[in-house]
């Protein structure tokens, strides 16, 4: 290639075009024009620069503070408060009233001058620039008018650095350097409350830290259970750190006397159990531990008892839905009655005190499907989790307990066609449970995909991130297949019922769906892309904001499920062990 066809790197990142015009300036095809603060009030208050800040606007701040020279500012207003004095003095020799303008003047030049002679303050000169773009001039001056009438609101007045534009622009550049030159004097005081510049402040007074506001290294620190639902989901690839982004927060909650359920896929949260004195319930076919089924839930003292015996009968029949697959209209009719059979043995219905009654077990619903006719093909089916290789996980009392503050549920070595249906029983097991005595709760469901799959187990799912507020819970779905999830009205459902929202690094193929969903700028998709570990958005409400999810040592080697580290541990606890013996 000739030499003079090999452009430049400078040449491929420049706009096609630069114009500078007396009140704004073009670059391609965007405007821009940069505003100075010009005049400050009296008194300012903390964090008046926030709304500006956190105006929904693309701009460039820059600020420059310069310290001044203390004694060449004693000097001077040594020399402003003589002329003031003598002002006074001239005035008073006429006799005329007092003026509290120059009063106040004079007590403000007094105090300072003690507090710059004792060092308690010092004094500064402030640059304040605003580069704010739009698509057209006339784009420019709404913004400006905003930018300006949320000023004025607080007594700031700002002013276009009009015919300096090139110069403004450049000021606000990240170059550190100050091409405008206009400056308001300051002491310290007035100065600090530019500060903190909080872009979307998630930090609350109570709460639990979830990471760190990668904006503006503030923390984000809140209380799940203070927001309009406490539910949460967790989006990621594989990889990105949702689990462990998910353990700290466990860990963090329990220190709040925060019951934790988990329900857990990968056997990733048993070290974390325990560790911290939790429970681990293992879920699978050759398991000794089992959940039947068939458990009634407990009324509450508000609840009528007719009305829950009715909706455990529907959940169940969602269970078995899972088991059969799709079922007629005729066949849910027939599994409608045979359960209600299946209680009637038991002397259970709808009107009787069934809150310690004792359950049914699958083989008498078996039993009872067997004699009632037009059920041949469902008793068939069922038979496989009765008397087959599935028995031992369905057809037994429950022997497993939640009273532990923490609760893992693993079903890793359940076989895969299972996963869903243990899952489901689970959930329906924890869902009877807690209804019975309020606690403050955390739900977690990971790798919620396996359950999202079937429209059922969706729409279970979604039952208890709708009416868990009611009962002090809060769900967290996690989930890495995210087309999926929310393809399915449940998945959607489930997210606009969750008041936290966290995104971690995605894959390609989730993006798109994502980016519509959650109205993100093409800034906030790449930034997904290429999310490192731990790092990710966070979205709060109305407000989202970047996080980097940050562990002490000894959190991580907690919740770590990092193999190397996990070996290293193993091998340091053998070590101890030797040492202790
Ligand atoms: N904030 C973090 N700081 C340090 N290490 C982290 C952080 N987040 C995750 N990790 C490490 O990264 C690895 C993957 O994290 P994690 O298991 O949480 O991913 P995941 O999103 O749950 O993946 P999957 O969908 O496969 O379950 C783990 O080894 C974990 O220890
Ligand atoms: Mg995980």
């Amino acid at each position: 290639m000739p030499e003079e066809q090999i452009k430049k790197i400078g040449d491929l990142l420049a706009p096609s075009a630069f114009s500078v015009s007396p009140n704004y300036i073009q670059i391609g095809g965007k405007f821009a024009r940069t505003v100075f603060l010009a005049t400050y009030p009296r008194y300012l208050h903390t964090s008046w620069f926030s709304p500006i800040i956190n105006l929904d606007q693309v701009f460039d701040i820059s600020i420059f503070v310069l310290p001044k020279n203390t004694a060449a500012v004693l000097k001077q207003l040594r020399d402003q408060l003589a002329r003031l004095q003598s002002q006074a003095m001239e005035e008073s020799a006429q006799s005329k009233v007092r003026d509290p303008i120059l009063e106040t003047a004079m007590e403000d030049i007094e105090l300072l001058r003690d507090r710059l002679q004792q060092g308690t303050d010092k004094f500064f000169e402030l640059g304040v620039y605003i580069t704010f773009y739009a698509d057209s001039a006339k784009e420019l001056d709404e913004t400006e008018n905003k930018l300006k009438g949320l000023l004025e609101y607080q007594l700031v007045f700002a002013k276009p650095a009009t015919f300096r534009m090139g110069e403004g622009f450049n000021s606000t550049l990240p170059f550190n350097d100050d091409r405008l030159n206009v400056h308001t004097s300051l002491n310290t005081e007035p100065l600090s409350s530019l500060f903190p510049f909080v872009s979307f402040d998630l930090t609350s007074n109570s709460g639990i830290l979830y990471g760190i506001n990668t904006h503006n290294n503030s923390l984000v620190l809140f209380d799940r259970f203070s927001l309009e639902n406490a539910n949460a989901v967790v989006f990621g690839k594989s990889g990105g750190g949702k689990s462990y982004t998910v353990k700290l927060e466990i860990l963090r909650s329990l220190i709040f006397g925060t019951q934790i359920i988990v329900i857990d896929p990968e056997n990733e949260y048993k070290y974390l159990s325990d560790t911290v004195g939790g429970s681990s319930i293992k879920i699978s076919i050759n398991s000794d531990q089992h959940i039947n089924p068939l458990d009634l839930p407990t009324p509450r003292p508000d609840e009528n008892p007719a009305d829950v015996f009715k909706s455990h009968i529907l959940d169940l029949t969602g269970f078995l839905r899972l088991l059969f697959g799709d079922l007629t209209p005729e066949e849910t009719a027939i599994l409608d009655e045979a359960l209600i059979q299946t209680y009637a043995l038991k002397d259970i219905s709808p009107d009787s005190d069934f809150a310690n009654a004792e359950p049914p077990l699958l083989s008498d619903f078996q039993n009872i499907l067997n004699g009632l006719a037009g059920a041949e093909s469902l008793a068939i089916r069922l038979k496989k989790y009765t008397q087959g290789t599935f028995a031992g996980f369905l057809n037994r009392p429950t022997n497993v307990a939640l009273d532990n503050q923490l609760v893992v549920f693993g079903i890793r070595d359940m076989e895969d066609e299972l996963r869903p249906i243990a899952m489901y029983l689970i959930l329906n097991h924890i869902w009877t449970r807690i209804r019975r005595e309020l606690k403050k709760r955390i739900l977690i469901v990971d790798e919620a995909w396996w359950l999202m799959k079937y429209p059922i187990g969706a729409e279970f799912l979604f039952g208890i991130a709708k009416r868990g507020r009611k009962y002090y819970l809060g769900l967290t779905t996690i989930s890495q297949d995210i087309p999926d999830f929310l393809g399915a009205s449940q998945g959607k459902a489930i997210l606009s019922n969750s008041s936290v929202q966290i995104l971690m690094r995605q894959s390609t193929s989730a993006i798109d769906i994502l980016q519509e969903t959650f109205k993100l700028t093409d800034a906030e998709k790449y930034y997904l892309l290429e999310a490192r570990v731990g790092f990710g958005l966070f979205f709060l409400g109305q407000s989202h904001i970047g996080i980097r999810v940050l562990a002490s040592y000894a959190e991580d080697q907690i919740i770590t499920s990092d193999p190397r580290q996990l070996l290293e541990i193993e091998k340091a606890k053998d070590e101890w062990a030797k040492l202790a013996s």
